[in-house]
């Protein structure tokens, strides 16, 4: 029997796609997916350390393959993504049995490793350009993913991103369109742009083949398949009035912008290196609500950044009330190895953090039952993906404005259906499938 591989991925959905790349890899070179660790010869873990607590939940999983390890030595365990790079060697310090690590930008020197003759500890930490060969083996058929650049060149106080996915590369725009139109041939109807910040996409490539974030956005809306477009995230500086005007102009683009806030107070943005203030990340969700009225806003938000006081606290739930965001992350400040926040003084108690958290939620969920209550009577079109993790005898999928849709009907995962909206609530849509005009007649 062939070897398997079992690979866990932390993080966010450029680790997501990273690992469908991993698997691609793996499946070209003959290797099998296993359905748990310990049927795995290769044990991967793709991980993340944006904030502390992922650090933890990941290092918690590793000591199951200690474990597995010492009951089988010959299997590998690989160490990839953000955290990996952010510790480089001293993952193998601090935990022996790991066989091979590599940064987010390395993936394909997994490969080189396997096909080496020895497997011992091997590192890999180069910032390389985006190894587009790769082949992937995508969760779902109908979703792809599609990373238009890599790295982020923001100098965001408490962000350790820049340092573990480097510098920002452009791809190349003929490079990318060839890759949507393949992926639309491969069968998908949904393809989500990747990049840390996706909008700043393009300033860096050549002036023969330079096209900016909206030129790219409508090469791709024009390939014949692709049903929806998506991207994340967009930094609100970047965000300008050509990239709002491609949602009310091209068919595919959906309407939800996620805009991330961070603060509402301008002098916590300021010290969190932001580059915009209250009033201009106003002046672009009014551009928003001028060009595309129905579209849905999200965002993410960061409570307790070094010095934030109850007044600068306020000015964040006066924006998210302000807004009215359809849905938000909301993250405690976690201070990040080698970042300038985590040297600021004053960080705040951590009582203080989850009480100011308590009530930034508390908001954030009243706003957005507020806001969905817009969809209810509405017949919206609805992507399936699969039964409801609720209640198996009912569908789910989301619509155009990224709402999860719990509802009745009989449907394929990767059809699209109508479905009439009768409740609503901060996070869901429910609702039955509209009989398909055939069926009437
Ligand atoms: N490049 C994207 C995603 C960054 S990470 C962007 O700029 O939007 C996703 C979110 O994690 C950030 O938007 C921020 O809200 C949060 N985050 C990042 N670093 C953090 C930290 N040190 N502590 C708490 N939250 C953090
Ligand atoms: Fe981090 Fe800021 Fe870059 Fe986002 S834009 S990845 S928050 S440095
Ligand atoms: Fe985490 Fe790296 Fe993404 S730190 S959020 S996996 S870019």
């Amino acid at each position: 029997m062939g070897k398997r591989y079992h690979v866990t991925t932390f993080g966010c959905q450029m680790n997501v796609h990273d690992s469908e790349r991993m698997r691609g890899m793996l499946e070209s070179l003959g290797y099998e997916e296993a359905s748990s660790r310990d049927g795995a010869d290769l044990i991967l873990f793709n991980t993340c350390s944006i904030r502390e607590s992922a650090d933890n939940r990941f290092v918690a999983h590793l000591g199951e393959a200690k474990r597995l390890k010492s009951e089988h030595p010959d299997r590998v365990v690989g160490v990839g993504g953000c955290w990996a790079q952010s510790v480089k060697d001293e993952v193998f310090q601090r935990f022996p049995f790991v066989d091979v690590a590599f940064g987010p930008g390395q993936i394909h020197k997994l490969a080189e490793f396997l096909n080496s003759d020895s497997l011992s500890a091997q590192g890999y930490f180069e910032f390389e350009d985006f190894s587009a060969s790769l082949p992937t083996l995508r969760v779902r058929e109908f979703q792809g993913w599609l990373q238009v650049s890599q790295g982020c060149n923001c100098k965001c106080s408490y962000c350790i991103v820049p340092s573990t996915r480097g510098r920002e590369v452009s791809r190349d725009p003929a490079q990318l369109v060839a890759e949507a139109e393949a992926l639309a041939a491969d069968g998908v109807r949904e393809v989500t742009l990747l990049g840390q910040n996706v909008n700043s996409y393009g300033r860096d490539l050549p002036k023969e083949t330079r096209i900016g974030f909206s030129g790219l956005l409508g090469r791709i809306d024009a390939i014949d398949g692709i049903d929806r477009i998506r991207y994340t995230s967009p930094h609100p500086k970047d965000m300008k009035e050509d990239v709002i005007r491609a949602h009310a102009e091209l068919p595919a683009l959906c309407e939800h912008i996620h805009l991330p806030l961070q603060s509402g107070s301008s002098a916590v943005l300021k010290r969190m290196r932001r580059t915009y203030d209250r009033q201009r990340y106003m002046d672009r969700v009014s551009l928003i609500r001028e060009h595309v009225p129905d579209c849905a806003i999200t965002t993410d938000i960061i409570v307790g950044f070094p010095g934030e006081t109850e007044a600068d606290f306020e000015q964040t739930l006066e924006v998210v009330d302000e807004v009215g965001y359809d849905g938000a992350f909301t993250f405690v400040f976690s201070p990040r190895r080698e970042t300038e926040a985590a040297e600021l003084g004053e960080q705040v108690p951590h009582p203080i953090k989850v009480e100011r958290m308590e009530r930034l939620v508390e908001l954030v969920q009243a706003r957005a039952a507020e806001q969905a209550q817009r969809f209810v009577g509405r017949e919206i079109e609805v992507l399936v993906e699969g039964t409801s993790r609720t209640d198996e005898t009912r569908l789910r999928g989301r619509t155009r404005h990224n709402k999860a849709v719990n509802f009745d009907g009989e449907a394929e995962p990767g059809e699209f259906v109508n479905v009439e909206i009768s409740v609503a609530t901060s996070q869901t849509l429910s609702g039955v499938a509209a009989k398909p005009l055939s069926r009437l007649l």
